[in-house]
C-alpha cells in the first residue's frame, strides 16, 4: 500500500525578480513500512521536498496525498489536523523546547491536540523507554547530549502514532557514535513497528539503513536504488560518484 504520493510536484521560490526552481516533476510513492533515503547535494532540494510531503508548505504544480487523500482537497485548518496527527517530523536541531522536561517535549503534540495527561502518560513512558531514555525523563533538553535529545525528539515524532515519520538530516548535529544510534533507532522502528520513514541524508552511511535511496539533483530525482539485495553505503557512494553529485 502506498502512504504517501507524489506525483508531476514542483516548487518554485519566488524572490522579487529572481524564480527558483526547487522542485521539478518530482514523482514519489513511498509505501507503508518503506524506510526512504534522500539524497542529493546542498540546494537540490530535499528539505523543500520533505516540508511538501509533510504539509509545511504547497507545491506550484502537481499533487500530494497521504494515504490516498489529495492534500490540496483539504482546508488548511484540515492540512494542519493531518499534520499534527498522522506526521512525525524530527529535525537536525531536535527543535525541542528548553524550558520542558523530555518527558514534556514527548507529551506535546498530545498536549496540543487536547488530550489529557492521564490518558496518555503511559504511552510517553513507554516510548522514552523504546528510545533508552527512561531514567532521564525529569531532564530538560540542556541537561541531555546532542544524541538524547535528538532521541527525546524520536519519541516526540512517534507520539502521535503517525502513519510516516519525515526526517530532515537527524544525524547532522551528531558524532557518528550517536548517529550510529539514531539510525539503530529509526530502523527498528522500520522493522519492529512497520514505521514508514523518509530521512533526508548526505552520509551513505546513514542512507545505508534505508530500504530504498532516491536521488535529487536540481530539484529532479535523477536515480533510486533499492538495498534489500545486499547493497550498502560503499554501493551508495559508488553511485553517487557515477551521478556527480
Ligand atoms: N523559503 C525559500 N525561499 C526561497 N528559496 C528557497 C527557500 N527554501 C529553499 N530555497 C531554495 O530552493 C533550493 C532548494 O533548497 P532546499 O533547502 O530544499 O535544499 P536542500 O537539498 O535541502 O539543501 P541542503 O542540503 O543544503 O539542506 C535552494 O536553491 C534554495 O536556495
Ligand atoms: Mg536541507
Amino acid at each position: 500500500m502506498t502512504i504517501l504520493q507524489t506525483t508531476n510536484v514542483s516548487k518554485q521560490y519566488k524572490m522579487g525578480e529572481v524564480t527558483v526552481n526547487a522542485l521539478n516533476q518530482v514523482d514519489l510513492s513511498i509505501e507503508t513500512g518503506e524506510f526512504v533515503a534522500i539524497m542529493g547535494p546542498s540546494g537540490s532540494g530535499k528539505s523543500t521536498l520533505l516540508h511538501l510531503l509533510g504539509g509545511l508548505d504547497q507545491p506550484t504544480e502537481g499533487e500530494i496525498a497521504l494515504d490516498g487523500q489529495a492534500l490540496s482537497d483539504l482546508s488548511d485548518k484540515k492540512v494542519t489536523l493531518i499534520r499534527r496527527r498522522n506526521i512525525g517530523f524530527i529535525f537536525q536541531f531536535y527543535n525541542l523546547v528548553p524550558t520542558l522536561s523530555a518527558e514534556e517535549n514527548v507529551a506535546l503534540p498530545l498536549l496540543i491536540d487536547g488530550q489529557r495527561p492521564r490518558d496518555y502518560q503511559e504511552r510517553v513512558e513507554h516510548l522514552l523507554s523504546l528510545v533508552g531514555l527512561a531514567e532521564r525523563r525529569k531532564h530538560k533538553p540542556d541537561q541531555l547530549s546532542g544524541g538524547e535529545q535528538q532521541r527525546v525528539a524520536i519519541a516526540r515524532a512517534l507520539v502521535t502514532e503517525p502513519a510516516i515519520v519525515l526526517a530532515d538530516e537527524p544525524t547532522g548535529n551528531l558524532d557518528s557514535r550517536a548517529g550510529e544510534g539514531i539510525l539503530t533507532l529509526l530502523r527498528r522502528l522500520c522493522d519492529e513497528m512497520k514505521q514508514s520513514i523518509v530521512m533526508v541524508t548526505h552520509a551513505p552511511k546513514d542512507a545505508g539503513y534505508a530500504d530504498r535511496v532516491v536521488f535529487l539533483k536540481d530539484g529532479k530525482i535523477v536515480d533510486e536504488m533499492r538495498l534489500e539485495d545486499g547493497r550498502d553505503a560503499t554501493d551508495i557512494l559508488t553511485r553517487l560518484t557515477e551521478l556527480e553529485l
